[in-house]
């Protein structure tokens, strides 16, 4: 049976490193949303993984983010990774609502993801009027999307940062 966990990195976080190791390749460091996480920490306490017989299957990853000039707080949603033999179930969509739980229930106000609307408009993620995000690099703004958490994600405006 599948099991949903909040990251528990002694026991997780080399398998999700091998995991997006396999599912990006090296390419994935020069992408404008790598910038947000570089030097960054992610969130244990809100990541989650899919754990099958002992091993990771799934992973969405969430990173602390300052928007704009007022700096609202927000959370970075992803990589979202799902193992190739287990692709075809949604696993990507049940660790990433999974996590969308975990930062209500911790009180973060609102998600910030970059990816397909069509794949994450399915929990609740929509598409940002563009140029309303500007990102520390180059960013389609047809991928760039958010969330409600806790709070209003409408109202957040600027350059989104890394806190
Ligand atoms: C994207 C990913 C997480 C989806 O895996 P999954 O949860 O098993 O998704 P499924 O294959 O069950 O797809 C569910 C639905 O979303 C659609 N979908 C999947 N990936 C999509 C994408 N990138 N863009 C648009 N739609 C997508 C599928 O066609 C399917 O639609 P259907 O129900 O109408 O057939 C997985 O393919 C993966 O790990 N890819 C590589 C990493 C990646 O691109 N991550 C996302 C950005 S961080």
């Amino acid at each position: 049976m599948i099991e949903i966990l909040p990251e528990t990195p002694a026991i997780h976080a080399e398998a999700i490193e091998d995991l997006f190791d396999r599912t990006f390749g090296p390419g994935h460091f020069a992408k404008t949303a790598e910038r947000l996480r570089e030097y960054s920490a992610s969130v244990p306490e809100v990541n989650r993984v899919a754990v099958l017989d002992g091993k990771v299957i799934a992973v969405c990853r969430v990173w602390p983010l300052v928007v704009g000039e007022r700096r609202d707080k927000a959370l970075f949603y992803g990589p979202v990774a799902v193992a190739q033999d287990h692709r075809g179930d949604r696993l990507g969509l049940r660790v990433t609502e999974a996590a969308i739980e975990a930062g209500i229930e911790t009180g973060w106000p609102a998600a910030v993801l970059i990816g397909a609307p069509a794949y994450f408009g399915e929990i609740g993620f929509s598409v940002t009027p563009h140029g309303r995000l500007t990102f520390p690099g180059p960013q389609d703004q047809s991928r760039v999307m958010v969330r409600n958490l806790a709070g209003d994600a409408g109202q957040l405006e600027g350059l989104v940062t890394a806190a």
